[in-house]
């Protein structure tokens, strides 16, 4: 399995996949605007014939002019069903960090998580040391409570 920086011409790909796992989906012309924004924060997973198994994709919140502000955001991320508890999504994450805070000096990462997805919140609280730092109420469609996540990413 290779983790590369997401092209343009992967975005169908990243598409497909999110629409497998995901209840979230995005139109094309979003996917381009991270796509086009931030073209090295967003990373894939593909498989010996270069077929999309995973994706994250990311974005920088840069609204504030405040340094300390500066920070990258998890639009989305997931992984194919038969392609999980290998270690990609905790790579794409890492891989995107990184990229967050070489290229754009984020001094944190954000992201929204439903209370229910054990599997994410594991992956986020327990191997990548994330903290909640908000409840927000029916974030999601369904009505669904997301809690709103932060890691620092400053040594
Ligand atoms: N149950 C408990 N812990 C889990 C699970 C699970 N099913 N899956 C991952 N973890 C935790 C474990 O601690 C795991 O480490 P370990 O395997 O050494 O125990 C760690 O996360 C790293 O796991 P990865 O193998 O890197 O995770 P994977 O590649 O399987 O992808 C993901 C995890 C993305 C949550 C996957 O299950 C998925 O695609 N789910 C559906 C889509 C989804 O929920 N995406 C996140 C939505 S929130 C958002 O996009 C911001």
């Amino acid at each position: 399995m290779n983790i590369r920086p997401a092209r343009v011409d992967d975005l169908p790909g990243m598409q497909a996949c999110n629409q497998q796992n995901l209840p979230e989906n995005y139109t094309m012309k979003y996917y381009l605007y991270h796509s086009l924004s931030w073209p090295s924060i967003s990373y894939v997973a593909e498989d010996h014939k270069g077929r999309i198994v995973g994706y994250i994709l990311a974005k920088m919140e840069e609204e504030s002019e405040q340094q300390e502000d500066r920070h990258g955001h998890v639009t989305s991320i997931s992984v194919l069903r038969s392609y999980r508890r290998l270690g990609l999504a905790k790579k794409l994450m890492i891989q995107s960090q990184e990229a967050m805070t070489r290229i754009y000096r984020a001094k944190f990462v954000s992201l929204h998580v439903r209370k229910s997805n054990r599997a994410a919140l594991s992956l986020y609280r327990d191997t990548l040391g994330f903290t909640v730092k908000k409840v927000e109420s029916k974030y999601y469609a369904d009505g669904e409570d997301a809690y709103a996540m932060e890691l620092s990413l400053s040594q």
